[in-house]
């Protein structure tokens, strides 16, 4: 029975570029959608930019353009960059469309109507000069604690203290340097308290994924608090109706755009619009997000949904955060790169592609794309294991036997792949694209080990052996077809050229029961893909690395804020600490934030000019290396410590030091008394590897 699908990648602001991040979800969906369509199901995969906000406002106000203007640019580079890595949205819309409007509204006076929606005043800091409230990410001043001048509204960058606006030290407008004031003005609430029950119950019933669905039930134990929907004019969104002045928070409307987008798919092409929407729908609703906007996606949607009629998402999909050769992506290491620099700079999008998938599995666990490997696996895997069963084969087919292949034996090889359809569709359908991958390229190995072993290119050359040549080749050729076939999710294009060498119609999951019948025409064999050169991606990162010392381009840092401010109302929104964290103590929540990890210091030296440092280079297994400057020259010799593993932090901010960048930082106690004197580096037990995890 054919499945009917509605499926949604979370929408990208629009006041920034699209990024290597970003893409990990659109491919990550892509994928997913591809291969449901594969299976015959109607899916359609729908997305938009997420127009709306202060940020997005002041950053139109900065070029001296109207928010339209600017989010009608971005919307044309988002397009391109998922273009380019072929991101098959059936529509890509804006969150600024009149069906948003719409829906939005009404959604919104249902709530109203079933007694949801409170107004109540709230003081905030207002910029007098540029008349407008300010979210917590556009208030600076010096930090309450430690002094630190130019720090966010909510957080010291400087000493990590949390502390809301009102307590700065001279705080002052990002916007406008005036002095903000406190000022009451009345917002919306939605009393999201009422829907606990109906929540608690939802987010238990399999919506989310075990990880998440803990992650709620803590919330849930905190209690939960109503949601403020309002921001007042000045404000780039919608007006709320019957409240002049008063706009839809940004995240009120923007996962209501996965609605928009569809039903202006729905009005282009003909579909029933609400008999995917309505309550008791027999269609299906996943959204694929990123661990970041959990909250806004598992309490504030379904509740907004249920309590309008609606129905409510199928499952929920959260993934993980892409880390470049091991650390936070960097604008000054170059590893912050665009989606428009890759393809610009010429590699294939496929590549990255593939890289993902080999990643990727159903649950929220980073990952990483290490460039080296990046190169190494695809060179292996794609040219290596899977483009060289074709271009090993398909000559002699076309020079030998007027491109027509035998008819096809019995062979276990090519049994072996047909036995595994089911297994492969069943991870690509539970997101195991990593599980799905390995057993692919398993698959190509026992292809490979085929092809090897009959050697086509000797039994060319041996008189009388053309039926034998003949077979082999079109074995190959049938493992071949397969292989790509399992592959068509993941590379698209690929599949494509495949299907147009073979000269077959586009390849579907149940076609792998099928091969290819004696007599078949094929066309010419041509390169179908090129090696990764590691020269390319060195350029890559050379077009993406900017100096430390520049100041943030006005467009970045608008980006920056967006994002922040938005974060931080998830903060905000999520429960108060629990009363165990009295001063002193802290929660097992605190303590994970500290990422701890085995090290192998692979070398030590002196630095000149510093009488208590060692500049140590640590080696951390997959998650590369790392250089740190310690202060314990004072205890140990350089040579003593190369070879040992100890214990770092390995997710403190890097420090630029006099002598360089300090990456991380390794432990030693010692005796703050002084009695004894030395610092003692950590040792771990026997057994432990670099980059194993501490905790
Ligand atoms: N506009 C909101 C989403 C609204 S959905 C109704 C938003 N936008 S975003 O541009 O910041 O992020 C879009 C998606 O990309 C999010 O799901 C986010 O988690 C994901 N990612 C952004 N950076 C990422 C990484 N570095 N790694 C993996 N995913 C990341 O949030
Ligand atoms: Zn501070």
């Amino acid at each position: 029975m054919p499945r009917k699908l509605l499926v949604t990648s979370a929408l990208p602001y629009a006041n920034g570029d699209i990024h290597l991040g970003h893409l990990v979800e659109y491919i990550q969906t892509d994928i997913w959608v591809r291969f449901q369509k594969m299976q015959g199901h109607e899916a359609h995969y729908v997305c938009a930019d997420d127009t709306h906000g202060t940020a997005i406002m002041l950053r139109a106000d900065k070029e001296g353009i109207t928010p339209e203007a600017l989010i009608d640019r971005v919307w044309h580079a988002h397009k391109r960059d998922f273009d380019g890595f072929h991101i098959g949205f059936d529509n890509y819309y804006s969150t600024h469309s009149e069906e948003n409007r719409a829906l939005a509204s009404g959604i919104y006076k249902k709530l109203r109507e079933a007694g949801l929606i409170e107004v109540r005043a709230i003081e905030q800091y207002f910029d007098p000069v540029k008349e407008m409230f300010l979210p917590d990410r556009f208030i600076k001043g010096s930090c309450p604690k430690c002094g630190a001048q130019d720090q966010y509204g909510d957080n010291c960058e400087v000493c990590g203290t949390t502390y809301s606006p009102t307590d700065l030290k001279d705080p002052y407008s990002v916007v406008s340097g005036a002095k903000p004031v406190r000022k009451r003005s009345d917002h919306y609430f939605f009393k999201l308290g009422s829907k606990a029950e109906f929540l608690r119950q939802w987010t238990q019933s399999g919506t989310l994924q075990p990880e998440a669905a803990n992650k709620m039930a803590e919330w849930f134990a905190a209690g939960l608090s109503d949601w403020d929907i309002s921001r007042d004019a000045p404000y780039f969104g919608f007006e709320i109706p019957d409240a002049p002045g008063k706009y839809f928070y940004v995240w009120l409307d923007a996962p209501v755009g996965y609605m928009a987008s569809f039903r202006k798919y729905c009005a282009d092409h003909d579909i029933d619009f609400d008999a995917w929407w309505q309550a008791g729908s027999n269609t299906e609703l996943y959204h694929f997000i990123g661990k970041d906007i959990l909250y806004f996606h598992a309490l504030f949607w379904p509740a907004m949904l249920h309590a309008a009629g609606y129905r409510t998402p199928t499952r929920i999909f959260a993934h993980g955060f892409l880390t470049v050769n091991g650390q936070k992506m960097s604008k000054s290491r170059g590893t912050f790169i665009t989606a428009q620099s890759y393809l610009d700079t010429g590699l294939n999008p496929e590549w990255l592609r593939y890289y993902f998938a080999a990643k990727l599995s159903d649950d929220m666990s980073d990952i990483d794309l290490n460039l080296e490997d990046f190169a190494a696996r695809v060179n292996s895997d794609l040219v290596g294991k899977f483009v060289n069963i074709a271009s090993r084969s398909a000559g002699f087919v076309s020079k030998r036997f007027s491109g027509k292949l035998a008819a096809c034996p019995a062979n276990p090889a090519i049994q072996a792949l047909q036995d595994k359809a089911a297994e492969i569709a069943g991870y690509f359908d539970g997101r195991e694209y990593s599980k799905a991958v390995r057993e692919i390229m398993a698959l190509a190995d026992l292809a490979n080990q085929y092809v090897n072993d009959e050697k086509p290119w000797e039994i060319a050359k041996q008189a009388g052996q053309e039926a034998r040549l003949h077979e082999a080749c079109t074995v190959a050729l049938n493992l071949f077809r397969l292989l790509a076939l399992y592959l068509k999710p993941v590379l698209p294009r690929l599949a494509q050229s495949v299907e147009g060498f073979l000269g077959i119609a586009p390849l579907a999951w149940s076609d792998s029961q099928r091969l290819l019948p004696a007599g078949h025409a094929i066309q010419p064999y041509s390169h179908l893909m090129t090696r990764v050169d590691m020269k390319q991606i060195e350029a890559l990162v050379e077009a993406n690395r900017q100096s430390l010392e520049t100041p943030p381009a006005p467009a970045r840092h608008a980006e920056a804020q967006v994002h922040q401010e938005n974060k931080a109302v998830t903060e905000k929104t999520a429960p108060p600490p629990s009363p165990a964290a009295t001063e002193g103590v802290i929660s097992i929540d605190d303590f994970g934030k500290i990422d701890l990890r085995i090290a192998r210091i692979a070398n030590a030296e002196h630095v000149e000019g510093a009488d208590k440092l060692l500049r140590l280079t640590l080696d951390l297994g997959a998650l590369g290396t790392r250089q740190v400057f310690a202060g314990i020259k004072s205890a140990y010799a350089p040579e003593a410590l190369v070879g040992r593993l100890t214990v770092m932090v390995a997710n403190l901010a890097p420090r630029k030091m006099k002598f360089g960048m300090s990456e991380g930082m390794v432990l030693a106690a010692s005796d703050p008394e002084g009695q004894t004197a030395g610092l003692f580096i950590l040792s771990p037990d026997t057994g432990a590897t670099p980059g194993m995890r501490v905790k």
